[in-house]
């Protein structure tokens, strides 16, 4: 039995990848168009491993994704691959709809004329899981329920917005042709393999190498953080028992605003590497100018998935970010590694040369 993977050179689809071969023995073909955020770096353990069969290209690319699907006949596509980060879709915003929106519409025609074409039982047992996010539902105000499945949609950002039209493009290919399709919404990951641009890993990185922590704004936005080997058990239970046709909110019940989690990690790393001049890192943190349309709250609620399918997050906040630190702190090859010219080129433009 094989799984087709999209994206699985990135944060969370390495992770999955990971993962997956921890316990099952089940191939992986992984296709990544290996862009900035893909680092094969973070599958190094897997070289020489027969069941890896890693693809480099698009899932936007037809003829190639039609070729993958008839040469290694998967019983399962699981789309991560996206561009994912809301301040590099403000910046530049059409490589998120050409990935995101047509890439995933490219993908799932190609997927659909496979699927035909399997027999009957092949057909009602394949599946195609769809990773999309929670901030397709916008912002909560202080004191809203979070998310459920039947929230509104409101894209605020190019990428939320992006991320909306896929999951709309999904859930038509199951009730226009039948495709049995999955979707999930998570809420923000954290752990280890994370792009040193996201919130957690830039502040860990920044810190240790003695740069300003930039909080955006009042640093009061909050999130709702989830370690992502527990994203990952999600997905694997959404894929194994998920009822076709439905979406599972995936959330860890942790929602911290962003100045605490900067300061959390501060603390941490206070302990586990302090300052040699003795100060705390915290000393480092630096408000700077808000993004625009910055979405104040979001908040995931995780019950169907828990009533239903039995999930439940293994990490809690503490276990989960110290885990990460102690990850970074372990790995700091891997952070040089995926740091090269492109990764300095965003920060100049983002927080402007030679301050960050
Ligand atoms: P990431 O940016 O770290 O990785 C994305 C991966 O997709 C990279 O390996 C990249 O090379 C690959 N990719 C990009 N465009 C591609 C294309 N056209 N064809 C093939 N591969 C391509 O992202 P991530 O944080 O790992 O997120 C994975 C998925 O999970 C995304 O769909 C994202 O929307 C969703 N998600 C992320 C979070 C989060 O907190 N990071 C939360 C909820 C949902
Ligand atoms: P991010 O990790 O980019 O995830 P998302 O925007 O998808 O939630 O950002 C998490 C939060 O941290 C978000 O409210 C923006 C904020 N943030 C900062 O304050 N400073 C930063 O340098 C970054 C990257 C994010």
């Amino acid at each position: 039995m094989t799984i087709l993977v999209t994206g699985g050179a990135g944060f969370i689809g390495a992770n999955f990848v990971l993962d997956w071969f921890s316990q099952s023995g089940e191939t992986i073909v992984n296709l990544d168009k290996l862009t900035y955020a893909g680092n094969l770096r973070s599958l190094a353990s897997l070289e020489g491993n027969p069941q890896h069969v890693f693809v480099h290209g698009d899932i936007g690319d037809g003829p190639l994704v039609q070729r993958l699907l008839a040469e290694h006949r998967p019983r399962a596509v699981l789309n991560f691959a996206a561009e994912s980060h809301v301040d590099r879709s403000i910046h530049g915003p059409q490589a998120f709809v050409e990935t995101n929106v047509v890439g995933t519409f490219q993908l799932l025609e190609a997927v659909r004329g496979y699927w035909q074409g399997l027999d009957e039982a092949e057909r009602s047992a394949f599946r195609f899981l769809h990773v999309s996010t929670d901030e397709v539902y916008g912002s909560l105000k202080a004191g809203e329920p979070a998310f459920t499945e039947t929230h509104q949609y409101q894209p605020n950002s190019p990428y939320s917005a992006s991320k909306a039209a896929s999951d709309h493009l999904v859930r038509s290919y199951h009730h226009t042709y039948g495709l049995p399709v999955l979707t999930t919404n998570c809420s923000n990951n954290y752990g280890p393999l994370h792009f040193p641009e996201k919130l957690i890993p830039l502040m860990i990185v920044n810190a240790l190498a003695g740069k300003p922590l930039p909080v955006y704004g009042d640093g009061q936005q909050i999130r709702d953080w989830l370690y992502v080997k527990d994203h990952c058990s999600a997905i694997r239970r959404v894929l194994e028992a998920g009822q076709v046709g439905e979406v599972y909110n995936v959330g860890g019940w942790n929602e911290m605003p962003n100045l605490d989690i900067v300061h959390r990690v501060c603390a941490l790393l206070d302990e586990l590497r302090p300052r040699a001049d003795g100060q705390s890192y915290a000393s480092q943190i630096s408000f700077v100018a808000d993004r625009p349309g910055h979405d104040r709250r979001y908040a995931i609620d995780a019950r169907k998935l828990e009533r239903e399918l039995g999930w439940k997050p293994a990490e809690t906040f503490e276990t989960g970010i110290r885990k990460t630190v102690t990850w970074y702190l372990a790995n700091q090859d891997w952070v040089k590694g995926v740091m090269d010219g492109s990764y300095r080129d965003w920060v100049a433009q983002q927080y402007g040369a030679g301050k960050v």
